[in-house]
C-alpha cells in the first residue's frame, strides 16, 4: 500500500542580504528538524529582494549562492529538501500575476509592513511590486499547495492575507488551494547587537560568514546593561543582550553566570570575552561545514539545480488545476 502524501512545507528568507545569526537560529535550524516529517521546499527569493533593491541588483545573485551555503552548512539535505531559488521557477510569478488580478488594493494598503518599509527607507513613492509584495509572498506559498508554514511572529499578518487570498480564489474558481497554517517558531529571538531585533537594516547583526575575529571584536563592541557601569556594580541580566546570548548557547553555565553578574563579581568585559569563547566553540563546526561546501562549487549549482526541478514538478501540478480552474485552458 502506499504511504501518506508528507504534508508540504514552503518557508523562505529573502536574499537583500547575508544571512545572519537570528536566521540561523530563529529559523533554519526549525527547518532542519522538519525535513524529515514533511515534503519541505526552502526558498531563497531573490524576486522578493527586488522589491526594495531595483537600482543596484548586482549584488543580489551573490546573495542568493551565500544563502544557498549556508543553508546546506545548517544542515539541510537536498535529498529530502529542495532548495528553491524563486526566479529559477516561473511559476512563483505566473501565479503572483493571477492573484493580483483578485487581491483588493485596499487589503495591501492595511499590511503593517507596507508603512514600515515605506517609513525605515523613507521610500517617498512606492513602487507596484513593494504594494505587491504580501500578493507574491501569497503565490509562493499557494504555488506549492503547501499545508504549512514556519515563520516567525512578524510575517502573521502575511499568512492571514495568504490565506484570504486562497478563500477568494477558491470562492470564485473552486476548491485548489488548502489554507496554509503558520508554525509559529518558539525559539526565543536572539536580540541584534544593541539589544533591538537583529536585522541587516540596524546594522547589528553577526553574520554566518564572518570570520572568528570579526565575530570577537563585534562580541566586544556589544551593548550591555545601561545601569551597570562599573564592573563591580550589580547587573541586570534581563536587560543585557551579552545574557541573552550567553542563555541561548550555553544554558548550564547561565544561572551562575546570573548570580555573578547581579553580585557585580563579574565584569561585562570579562563576560563578553567568555561569550565569545562560547560562540565560536558552538558555530566552529557550522563554519567547518560551511568552507568545505563553498570550495565544491559544482555541487552548489547541482543542488540548486536539483531544487528548480523538484519545484518545477510541484508547481506545474499546481498551475495546470489553476489554469483549468479559471477557464483559460
Ligand atoms: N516575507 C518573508 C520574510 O521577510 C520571506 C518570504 C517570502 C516567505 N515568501 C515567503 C516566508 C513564503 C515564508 C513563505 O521573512
Amino acid at each position: 500500500m502506499s504511504q501518506p502524501r508528507k504534508k508540504v512545507i514552503f518557508s523562505a528568507m529573502q536574499a537583500t542580504g547575508r544571512l545572519h545569526l537570528g536566521n540561523l537560529e530563529g529559523a533554519l535550524r526549525n527547518w532542519v528538524r522538519l525535513q524529515d516529517e514533511y515534503e519541505l521546499y526552502a526558498g531563497i527569493v531573490d524576486l522578493h529582494s527586488l522589491t526594495t533593491t531595483f537600482d543596484d541588483t548586482g549584488e543580489v545573485r551573490d546573495n542568493v549562492r551565500q544563502a544557498a551555503i549556508d543553508y546546506l552548512a545548517a544542515g539541510l539535505d537536498p535529498e529530502k529538501t529542495a532548495i528553491v531559488v524563486q526566479s529559477l521557477v516561473p511559476a512563483h510569478a505566473e501565479l503572483h500575476i493571477l492573484l493580483s488580478m483578485i487581491t483588493p488594493v485596499s487589503w495591501l494598503e492595511r499590511v503593517p509592513t507596507y508603512k514600515e518599509k515605506r517609513e525605515q527607507l523613507h521610500i517617498a513613492s512606492p513602487s507596484y511590486g513593494l504594494l505587491g509584495y504580501p500578493v507574491l509572498m501569497a503565490a509562493d506559498i499557494l504555488v506549492y499547495r503547501a499545508d504549512v508554514v514556519p515563520v516567525g511572529r512578524d510575517q502573521e499578518p502575511h499568512l492571514e492575507l495568504t490565506r484570504e487570498i486562497a478563500r477568494r480564489f477558491n470562492h470564485f474558481y473552486g476548491n485548489i488551494f488548502p489554507e496554509p497554517q503558520s508554525l509559529l517558531t518558539e525559539f526565543a529571538v536572539l536580540p541584534g547587537l544593541d539589544g533591538r531585533k537583529m536585522s541587516k537594516s540596524y546594522d547589528n547583526c553577526i553574520y554566518l560568514a564572518d570570520p572568528p575575529d570579526d565575530l570577537r571584536k563585534k562580541v566586544g563592541d556589544m551593548f550591555t546593561d545601561p545601569v551597570k557601569i562599573r564592573k563591580d556594580d550589580p547587573g541586570h541580566p534581563d536587560q543585557c543582550p551579552v545574557y541573552a546570548y550567553h542563555l541561548a548557547y550555553s544554558p548550564g553555565t547561565a544561572e551562575e553566570v546570573r548570580d555573578e553578574c547581579e553580585a557585580g563579581r563579574l565584569g561585562c568585559v570579562a563576560h563578553k570575552q567568555q561569550l565569545a569563547d562560547i560562540l565560536i566553540e558552538a558555530l566552529t563546526p557550522f563554519w567547518d561545514r560551511r568552507a568545505a561546501i563553498a570550495a565544491d562549487s559544482d555541487r552548489v549549482d547541482a543542488v540548486l539545480e536539483e531544487g528548480a526541478r523538484r519545484a518545477a514538478a510541484r508547481t506545474a501540478e499546481t498551475m495546470d488545476l489553476v489554469w483549468r480552474a479559471m477557464k483559460l485552458r
